[in-house]
């Protein structure tokens, strides 16, 4: 999809998303130190704005006007501040001394693109700084709830540690990780991948 199918995706007033923080950014984050946080395709900006109400200091980039204006409406409702910018992920280039903290969560993207972003994401870690992909996994298309139905879009962890380690980042998690999704028939399971990689303080 295109940032203008993305806009329409976007269209109505309803959040397309859920507003509740994905599980594994969730997770991950906890304990950390707060610092300079970027949320590369933020769309509606959930996850942007949790990591800015933890005390983040938070740019959420995504190539949907659309979903970014939700998004600041949103940050605005809470009441919490995020630098939003309208960028496609692989165009983006990352500030001087990077990130912290690089968050990528559900960017869906085939191939060559989706290397190409995974390429910035990596190289936007600052030092001592975190990577932390999360998406959907090719075998949630036959074994997992929901996510995209095209294969071209969806992840191998591979995709990303082979990313992580080309930017000089340390693998330290990369796996399948189930997601729990409540639905009006119960709950169901979704596969996902959780790749979190880290920059050695000093290696940049
Ligand atoms: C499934 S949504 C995920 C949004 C958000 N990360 C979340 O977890 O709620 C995917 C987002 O990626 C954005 N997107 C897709 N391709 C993109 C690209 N090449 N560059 C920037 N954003 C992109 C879309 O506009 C959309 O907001």
């Amino acid at each position: 999809m295109d940032s203008r199918q993305w806009d329409e995706r976007y269209g109505g007033d309803e959040l397309v998303w859920t507003s509740t923080p994905n599980q594994f950014l969730v997770a991950e984050v906890a304990g950390l130190p707060v610092g300079r946080a970027v949320d590369l395709a933020c769309g509606e900006g959930r996850n942007s704005i949790w990591l800015a109400e933890q005390g983040w200091q938070v740019a959420g980039v995504d190539f949907s006007a659309v979903g970014l204006a939700k998004a600041k409406r949103f940050a605005e409702l809470w009441d919490v501040k995020v630098t939003w910018l309208e960028s496609s992920v692989e165009d983006w280039v990352s500030p001087p001394g990077g990130f912290d903290l690089v968050a990528l969560l559900y960017l869906q993207l085939p191939q060559p693109a989706r290397a190409a972003a995974l390429a910035v994401a990596a190289s936007a870690v600052g030092p001592g700084g975190m990577l932390l992909v999360v998406a959907h996994d090719l075998d949630n298309l036959t074994h997992g709830y929901g996510g995209p139905p095209n294969p071209d879009v969806l992840y191998e962890v591979s995709d990303v540690t082979g990313a992580a380690v080309a930017a000089d980042l340390t693998v330290e998690r990369a796996e399948q990780a189930v997601r729990v999704v409540g639905t009006d028939d119960g709950p169901r399971e979704a596969i996902d991948i959780v790749v979190r990689a880290r920059r050695v303080a000093g290696s940049l």
